[in-house]
């Protein structure tokens, strides 16, 4: 068990995954159940911290004592997370954000016209949320975590990530249609911007969650 070495700290978690609408009733999305980002926050709160947690697009009861806002889309978890970080001491990055959305959205449902051929989606760019909070700290000293879902080539393309986000921590998961998202385990490599490297084997979301904050609570300010 773990002390309460998160009491008077106030941490921000985003869990789950951004919803790009097309229209009414379809969305460009992802497999993020959310439970990750569940378990962190409800790990710190058993470490004594206040807790507020930002849930994209999630089905899972709200953790006891945890501050939960609900989201949709990139744009809304980007407001979201911004107002909750100002005070923060830490801020932990475990949803899934589209890096696209469709660059226009239909106010009816977009029909099907017959004998032609449907239209592409034209996608635009999303804000990087990480990669913005790690560049302007909302308070000095403040932790930024982010995650990083991986296929291929997991530790290299998580060191390159770290590197261009800017943050502190870079949780590298490896995901596929079966692997983590949505599973009660996940397995993972947690890259420190000061070279450190520690490897947590497969378990619990919450086993790797406690890591995080263990690693956290060294560099709070
Ligand atoms: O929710 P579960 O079912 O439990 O699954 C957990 C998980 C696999 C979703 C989680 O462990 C995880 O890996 N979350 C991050 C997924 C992701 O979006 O990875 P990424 O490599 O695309 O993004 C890297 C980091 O930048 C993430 O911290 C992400 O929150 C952040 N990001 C990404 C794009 C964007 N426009 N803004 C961001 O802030």
């Amino acid at each position: 068990a773990t002390g309460p070495d998160l009491e008077g700290r106030h941490v921000v978690v985003s869990a789950g995954g951004t919803r790009e609408p097309l229209d009414p009733v379809r969305f460009l999305g992802n497999r993020s159940s959310g439970k990750q980002g569940y378990a962190l926050a409800r790990t710190a709160a058993a470490r004594g911290a206040r807790v507020t947690l930002i849930a994209a697009n999630t089905a899972l009861p709200d953790p006891a004592g945890v501050d939960v806002v609900p989201v949709g889309t990139a744009v809304q978890l980007r407001e979201a997370v911004l107002k909750a970080a100002a005070d923060a001491d830490a801020v932990v990055m475990a949803a899934a954000v589209a890096d696209f959305r469709p660059a226009a959205y239909a106010a009816g449902k977009i029909k099907k016209k017959d004998g032609q051929d449907p239209d592409p989606i034209v996608l635009v760019r999303n804000p990087d949320i990480l990669a913005e909070i790690s560049a302007e700290r909302a308070r000095p000293g403040q932790v930024v975590v982010g995650f990083a879902a991986e296929t291929d080539d997991v530790l290299a393309n998580g060191r390159a990530k770290l590197a261009r986000k800017g943050c502190d921590l870079l949780v590298v998961n490896e995901v596929g249609e079966r692997r983590t998202f949505g599973s009660e385990e996940n397995e993972a490599v947690v890259l420190g911007a000061d070279g450190s490297e520690t490897p947590v084997p497969y378990g619990p979301k919450e086993a790797l969650a406690d890591t995080v904050w263990d690693l956290v609570v060294p560099r709070l300010g």
